[in-house]
């Protein structure tokens, strides 16, 4: 998606060679007019896809998935993050480690927001090693549902999220595929 490319380009900054911030348009203040443009776009890819929920990961997945949900004109859920284990019956949860900011979380989905006719579409801000993906999906394999697909907005291309997903039969469709962050220099897949 080359304005988000152009974007990108302008205004992130390569932190180091593993992180990307974007903080001006996407994690802290946030480009809602890109935002709209980024869910027509996962909107238009995954509209034959009978997708009945998107789900996302709070909290900056929330403006894709909220512009995808809407012009899909279907719910959007959030999946939670819990620092304890929620002891409630009426709650899916798994356990998520994010390697980027060496954490660990607990995942979490009410049942009462998902039955096993949901066919979910995910999308999310980033994907570095793909273990956020991994656990939603979990949670939606949990309820007995399906998941159509992953939408991702930045994709880190060179770790290992997508070999991740794709290796569990799943399909990733990403806006901007980061090839490199060495030396300060944004490169993209193509
Ligand atoms: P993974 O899910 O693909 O395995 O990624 P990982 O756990 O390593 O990343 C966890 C968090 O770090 C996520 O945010 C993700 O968006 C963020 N992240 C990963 N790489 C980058 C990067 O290069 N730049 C920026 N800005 N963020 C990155 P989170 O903890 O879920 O927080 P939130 O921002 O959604 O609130």
């Amino acid at each position: 998606m080359n304005i988000l490319k152009d974007k990108i380009l302008r205004d992130g900054i390569a932190l180091n060679s593993e992180v990307l911030k974007v903080d001006s348009f996407i994690n802290h203040q946030v480009d809602v007019n890109l935002m709209k443009k980024i869910g027509i776009e996962f909107a238009n890819h995954f509209r034959d896809k009978n997708i009945t929920k998107v789900f996302t990961i709070e909290s900056s997945g929330i403006a894709p998935a909220l512009f995808t949900s809407l012009e899909l004109n279907v719910p959007m859920v959030i999946l939670k993050k819990q620092n304890s284990k929620i002891l409630n019956d009426n709650f899916y949860t798994t356990e998520v480690k994010s390697f980027t900011k060496n954490t660990t979380y607990n995942l979490t989905l009410s049942k009462n927001y998902i039955d096993s006719d949901d066919n979910i579409l995910i999308i999310d801000d980033f994907l570095a090693n793909g273990e956020a993906a991994k656990g939603a999906i979990k949670l939606v394999e949990n309820a007995n549902a399906k998941v159509a697909g992953i939408g991702i907005v930045i994709e880190k291309a060179f770790q290992p999220g997508r070999k991740a997903l794709e290796d569990l039969g799943y399909e990733v469709y990403s806006l901007a595929r980061i090839k490199s962050l060495d030396n300060n220099k944004i490169e993209f897949v193509n």
